[in-house]
């Protein structure tokens, strides 16, 4: 499969198996369906092809599996396939779906049932589905704040914005402010020409409903658009132990790992279901057991690792078990994760989450379920996986060049996926204007771009004003957007020979992976140095 379909694939696959599982046990619909009154037989709509037959139908058999096989030490397949939740815990499979029934509490019931409006009673039967898919045996309070990852204003996303106009239109709001992704496009900060304004045009008809959509269900503006929506400037980073239901894989993994919060990898669309109802079934990364390592990764390279091919080396072995590593804790002083250094957590994390589905990691001395519990998280028959020189070297060595003109030389620099701390914004900032100024250059060869939520670029002016102008005269251009979106662009990989320090942007375009140090050079002379 092409990293791309993957992409398409994991994205999708969770909330259709929940919109499936909705319309499928209508009939295994138990404990509430068989409480059934008019009201929630009003809101069960078309039943699928599948509903009452008790069978998988065909269409649906691989909704919640995929080909991303785990390998076990001996290299060999351990036959273990994502449930793209994050938690393999769960064990889902299609058929699991049939059996599970929630206890609800009669406020859920009611709801069900329909006493709160029909949107409602719509959420929570999905909602409900959902969670008996999974194994889930009641529903939570969700606290802290949600954060959305529907930011694409693609026609296939009609239906999904629909759903949501609907909810917003009956008075329907998220149980507190939220965050959202960035927007897929920027039609202000890069060097669009007439082709890609037609590209953007035609393939986002539907962005500006989403936004709005968005705007009234409690998203605040623009300037607030992040997939790094931890960071101070965004402000959505609840206190550990709060339950939510986050979706975007790079923030589910930074939010459980780091901040300590609880939520499973959920599937775009559900985040906001979740977020309307202020529920989520408890099961899989929510719960004591689902945090539980079911791998033991021991960092033995002699320098600093690589923290994308770190990230990437554990989410292909780990697939979607939690890992719990060690030999990290000397990267940060004092086992304290800081607005300095979390960048190298969430470079690693975000690789993790898509060269495999890792939706949570402990790093020993350091994340707050490590520091509380340390190698007592260690589950039972729990394997070993060791990253050293060689496997480092091994793994980047994987790393293919799918240019499609392999030697030609790069056009455009990618830096910030997950999107940019303004710890980082100043770290390149200084590190490209600096090697200009040594080559006795005041511009790069090729454009760079920054991907950061505008409220971290509007930090860099305030503070920093000056490295903030001598990186634009530079060409270091500050963009919103969401690089792996831009990347997917129609014809982007025949026009952009892209290179990028973000090994989750490696994994899902064409875009090379490249040291920091390597990057460098390569903004100054336009050229990847030879020895590479
Ligand atoms: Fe963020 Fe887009 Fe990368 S949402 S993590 S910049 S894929």
């Amino acid at each position: 499969m092409k990293r791309r379909d993957i992409l398409k694939g994991a994205a999708l696959a969770p909330f259709s198996a929940a919109l499936l599982s909705a319309s499928r046990t209508a009939q295994a619909g138990s404990v509430q369906t068989k409480r059934t009154n008019m009201a929630q037989a009003k809101v069960a709509n078309t039943p699928s092809r599948g509903a009452g037959t008790g069978k998988v139908p065909g269409f649906a058999e691989h909704l919640v599996t995929s080909d991303m096989d785990g390998l076990g030490p001996d290299g060999k397949p351990t036959g273990q396939k994502m449930t793209f939740t994050g938690a393999s815990k769960a064990d889902a499979t299609a058929q699991s779906a049939e059996g599970q029934q929630m206890k609800l509490t009669k406020e859920e019931q009611a709801i069900l049932d329909g006493k709160e409006g029909e949107e409602k009673a719509k959420l929570m039967k999905i909602l409900v589905a959902f969670g008996n898919a999974f194994g889930a045996e009641k529903l939570v309070e969700l606290g802290g704040a949600p954060h959305s990852n529907l930011y694409i204003g693609a026609p296939y996303m009609n239906s999904m914005i629909t759903m949501l106009e609907e909810c917003a239109d009956a008075g329907l709001k998220s149980y507190a402010p939220y965050t959202v992704n960035p927007r897929p496009y920027d039609v202000y900060n890069v060097q669009n020409n007439p082709k890609d304004m037609e590209l953007i045009y035609e393939g986002y008809p539907l962005q500006m409903r989403l936004d709005y959509v968005h705007s009234r269900l409690g998203a605040p503006d623009l300037n607030y658009r992040s997939c790094a929506c931890y960071l101070d400037e965004i402000g959505n980073a609840p206190k550990p132990g709060t339950y939510v239901a986050w979706c975007e894989s790079s923030a589910v993994n930074y939010g459980n790992s780091v901040l300590g919060i609880r939520t499973n990898r959920n599937g775009a669309g559900m985040d906001m279901i979740c977020a309307m109802l202020k529920k989520a079934p408890l099961f899989g990364l929510m719960t004591d057991e689902g945090r539980k390592a079911k791998w033991l990764v021991e960092v033995k390279t002699s320098n600093e690792p690589d923290w994308g091919a770190l990230g990437t080396a554990i989410g292909r072995k780990c697939v979607e078990d939690v890992p719990y590593v060690t030999g990290l804790d000397k990267y940060f002083e004092g086992g304290k994760v800081t607005a300095d250094n979390l960048h190298l957590l969430k470079a690693m994390g975000s690789a993790t989450a898509s060269s495999g589905a890792v939706g949570l990691y402990h790093v020993e001395n350091v994340t707050p379920d490590a520091k509380d519990k340390g190698r007592d998280l260690l589950g039972e028959g729990y394997q070993t996986y060791v990253y050293d020189d060689a496997e480092q070297k091994r793994i980047i060595g994987t790393f293919q060049n799918l240019w499609p003109e392999k030697d030609g030389d790069p056009t455009a620099v990618f830096i910030g996926c997950p999107h940019n701390t303004y710890h980082e914004l100043v770290k390149w900032g200084r590190l490209v204007t600096e090697a200009l100024d040594k080559a006795g250059k005041e511009e790069s060869a090729i454009p760079v771009y920054m991907f950061c939520a505008n409220k971290v670029r509007d930090r860099l002016i305030e503070e920093d004003g000056e490295l903030a102008s001598k990186m634009k005269r530079a060409g270091m251009h500050s963009t919103n957007m969401c690089a792996v979106s831009y990347s997917g662009m129609k014809g982007f990989s025949d026009r952009v020979r892209g290179v990028t320090n973000s090994a989750k942007t490696r994994n899902y375009s064409t875009i090379r992976y490249f040291p920091d140090e390597i990057l460098v050079e390569t903004i100054v002379t336009g050229k990847i140095p030879k020895a590479t």
